[in-house]
């Protein structure tokens, strides 16, 4: 297989994986979890080189700690469901950040442009979940995407910089069951020339 069609296989697998087990594949280690986070947080291009994307993996008691923090904060019983399985299910979290202070020394280098860092900084922080999420499936990890960035924020108090604002949160584990079924909708790309 050539390596663009690996890329893609490994690109198009990528799912939505809610039903996880707390675990690792056999054979997979954490560290290799967090190799991959951090040659993504490294490579993942920020406008004028920026650098604001940041992450951290939970995992253990801290983790469960956190996500039992955010079900405890959400008053409506069915509003639980979805942070109390991260509890219970997965195997760790990495959580997302901009770094606000990184936004705020690009803001002030190129005034003109201040108003569009913190797009460019979100453009950046979703191509590193989305590489993540889909590199830790060559792990035989699966995982999703959640954003109860408010909560989480308030459950890491202290555990992070000050100036680290949540983004995401890709929750992981090891699959169980199928992913549901998706539709595609007819988007063509087309080659525009004159
Ligand atoms: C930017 C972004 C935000 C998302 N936010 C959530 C979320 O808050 N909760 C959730 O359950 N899924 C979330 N998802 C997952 C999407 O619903 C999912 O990716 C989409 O339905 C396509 O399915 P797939 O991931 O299986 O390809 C998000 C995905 C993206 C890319």
């Amino acid at each position: 297989m050539s390596t663009i069609s690996t890329f893609l296989k490994s690109y198009t697998s990528r799912r939505t994986q809610y039903q996880l087990k707390k675990a690792l594949p056999e054979g997979v280690t954490l560290q290799q979890v967090q190799d991959i986070v951090q040659q993504l947080v490294k490579h993942t291009p920020t406008s004028f080189n920026s650098q604001t994307v940041r992450a951290v993996i939970l995992t253990g008691a801290l983790h469960d700690k956190v996500w039992q923090s955010v079900t405890d904060a959400i008053p409506a019983e069915a509003q639980k469901k979805r942070p109390n399985s991260i509890k219970e299910e997965a195997y760790g979290s990495i959580i997302f950040f901009d770094d606000g202070a990184a936004l705020k020394k690009i803001q002030e280098a190129f005034p003109p442009y201040a108003d569009y860092f913190p797009i460019f900084a979100s453009t950046s922080n979703g191509a590193a979940q989305i590489n993540t999420w889909t590199l830790i499936g060559e792990l035989g990890l699966g995982g999703h995407l959640q954003h109860y960035n408010p909560l989480v924020q308030e459950a890491l108090k202290g555990k992070v910089p000050e100036s680290w604002n949540v983004v995401a949160q890709l929750a992981f584990g090891v699959p169980v069951g199928e992913p549901s079924e998706k539709e595609f909708i007819d988007n063509e790309v087309k080659v525009l020339s004159e």
